[in-house]
């Protein structure tokens, strides 16, 4: 099968042929469509992703396709079923193996390059912002990072659950992706002082609630202009600066920050993540979700197609087709 390796760390992947992987017990093979392309591809091809890959490794978390076999005992999909999977490495390939608790049949009509974006962006926003933020109504969500690749489905996410959702992003034109799809407010974080907007737009009370995947900056800008009783998830670095948080701020105003690996709940609580999956394809089925797809690269392109997700060129999700 053709699949793109990375041979050493700090190495652009390359294309070649390999065997497909073995199918151990528990697990599903597929014929890859398609894989989302994540900014954690980019960490774990320079080592510094929390989940350690060792070269020789096919990158890639998460892909759609159609089931070619599964495991004695398995009874969640079956041959032929168009699924969604998440794995760890080894998505941008021909061909993947999935633990069945990660494979998730789609529903008609759900396409396979739209749903190999899926379930990493929309499955973090929303067990984040429902679970763990425990966003209601009416409040304010602040969204770094809104127009990418999980800032994007928390804009959706929050708008859905009815939240007044305020938008951060670099420039007028992916301001204006956050906008299309749910945000009430933009403010431009390459330009303006998010601190201050924040603030004004919520009439100096400050926001309920901070989704945060980019750090750095945005995360101290959050922190002073957090209302009272506010939480902070920490989702993500993309700005590569991992905030140093000071106590006393947290104290005073009564804030909470929380950690949030939604990952790692594929072990810690795997019913969770399914249950919450299960409703986010719900709301895309019942027309609440609007999948935002905006490129789409061969697998041959698969190291110019991490480029240009370093270099923030891309809104919402990036996918690899097999073609
Ligand atoms: N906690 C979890 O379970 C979880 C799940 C998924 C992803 N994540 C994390 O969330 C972050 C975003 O992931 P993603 O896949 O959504 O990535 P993405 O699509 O590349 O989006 C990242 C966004 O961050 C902004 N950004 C600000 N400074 C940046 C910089 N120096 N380099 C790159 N982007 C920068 C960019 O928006 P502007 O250019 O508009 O500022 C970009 O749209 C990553 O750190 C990822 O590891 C965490």
């Amino acid at each position: 099968m053709l699949a793109a390796i990375c041979p050493a760390l700090e190495h652009a992947p390359e294309l070649r042929d390999i065997p497909p992987p073995p199918l151990a017990e528990g697990q599903v093979r597929i014929a890859v469509a398609a894989a989302g392309v994540n900014f954690a591809d980019t960490l774990a091809l320079a080592g510094k992703y929390q989940e350690k890959l060792e070269p020789p490794f096919v990158p890639g978390m998460e892909l759609a396709g159609t089931v070619l076999e599964v495991a004695d005992g398995v009874t969640t999909c079956r041959p032929g079923d168009r699924v969604m999977a998440l794995v760890t490495g080894g998505a941008f390939a021909e061909q993947a193996v999935a633990a069945a608790h990660d494979v998730f049949v789609l529903p008609a009509g759900l396409d396979l390059v739209t749903a190999a974006g899926f379930p990493v962006a929309y499955g973090t926003s929303h067990l984040g912002l429902t679970w763990k933020a425990a966003l209601r109504p009416g409040e304010t969500l602040v969204v770094h990072g809104a127009a990418g690749g999980v800032g994007l489905t928390a804009v959706e996410i929050g708008a859905a659950l009815g939240a007044r959702v305020v938008a951060t992003a670099g420039g007028a034109d992916r301001l204006a992706v956050a906008l299309s799809r749910g945000a009430a407010v933009g403010i431009d974080s390459r330009a303006e002082d998010v601190r201050a907007r924040v603030k004004e737009e919520t009439r100096g009370r400050g926001a309920d609630v901070v989704y945060d995947p980019v750090g750095g900056a945005l995360f101290e800008a959050s922190l002073r202009s957090i209302a009272p009783n506010g939480r902070i998830l920490a989702i993500g670095f993309a700005s590569g600066e991992v905030p140093q948080i000071p106590a006393n701020l947290l104290l005073v105003k009564n804030v909470t920050v929380i950690g949030f690996n939604w990952g790692a709940y594929r072990r810690l609580d795997p019913a969770a993540l399914r249950r919450s999956m299960a409703e986010a394809v719900d709301w895309w089925a019942a027309g609440r979700l609007s999948p935002h797809v905006s490129t789409t690269l061969p697998l041959a392109e698969c190291a110019q197609a991490l480029d240009l997700l370093r270099r923030r060129a891309i809104t919402g999700k990036l996918v690899l087709t097999m073609g």
